[in-house]
């Protein structure tokens, strides 16, 4: 009996050990360092300084009509970035998507979209968070957005994540 007690202690201390968290660092590009939480006034100023190192979808500015016919260059940090060219669905929790927009087809930016996974945040929608921002960041509209929601629930099958496809 007392031989099968240590064993199983043996066993459990291994699992216990092995299964000891990483202690990673939970930010990203948004400088959140909880995903739970909606990113802050401060973290989309930090997102605004990140989102260019980003990959671009597209270089040359698009029209985009459902974005009030501004001209847009749409970015992904590298967790959404894999999930897209995969197509692997979900994204994972903490994705950035972002979408420049500019007042013509060579004009200056005059606000930029975010869209970020955050797991818990919104179930019924997909936890996404949306943001629609000045150029320096400053929040026009963010949140649980019904205006962003109802549109890009047109996407639901790729995850409300468009692309240009
Ligand atoms: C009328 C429909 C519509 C509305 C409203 C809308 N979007 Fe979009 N959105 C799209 C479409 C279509 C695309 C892909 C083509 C493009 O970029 O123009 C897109 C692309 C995006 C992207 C790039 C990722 C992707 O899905 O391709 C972001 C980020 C984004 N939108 C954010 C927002 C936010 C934030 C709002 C609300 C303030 C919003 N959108 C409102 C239709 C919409």
């Amino acid at each position: 009996m007392k031989q099968i007690l240590a064993l199983g202690c043996l066993f459990f201390g291994l699992v216990a050990c092995s299964s000891a968290p990483n202690q990673s660092d939970n930010s990203d590009a948004t400088g959140n360092q909880n995903n739970a939480i909606e990113p802050s006034d401060a973290d989309l100023k930090a997102f605004i300084q990140a989102y260019t190192g980003f990959q671009a979808l597209n270089q040359d500015l698009r029209p985009s009509p459902q974005h009030g016919g501004i001209y847009v260059r749409t970015y992904l940090d590298q967790a959404a970035d894999v999930a897209y060219k995969s197509k692997s669905y979900p994204f994972p929790d903490g994705a950035v998507a972002a979408k420049e927009g500019h007042t013509g087809a060579t004009g200056p930016i005059e606000r930029v979209y975010m869209m970020k996974k955050i797991k818990g945040y919104d179930p019924a929608n997909g936890d996404w968070f949306y943001a629609m921002m000045a150029p320096d960041g400053a929040p026009r509209l963010k949140g649980k957005v019904s205006l962003c929601i109802s549109c890009h629930s047109g996407a639901k099958g790729k995850d409300y994540v468009f692309g240009f496809e």
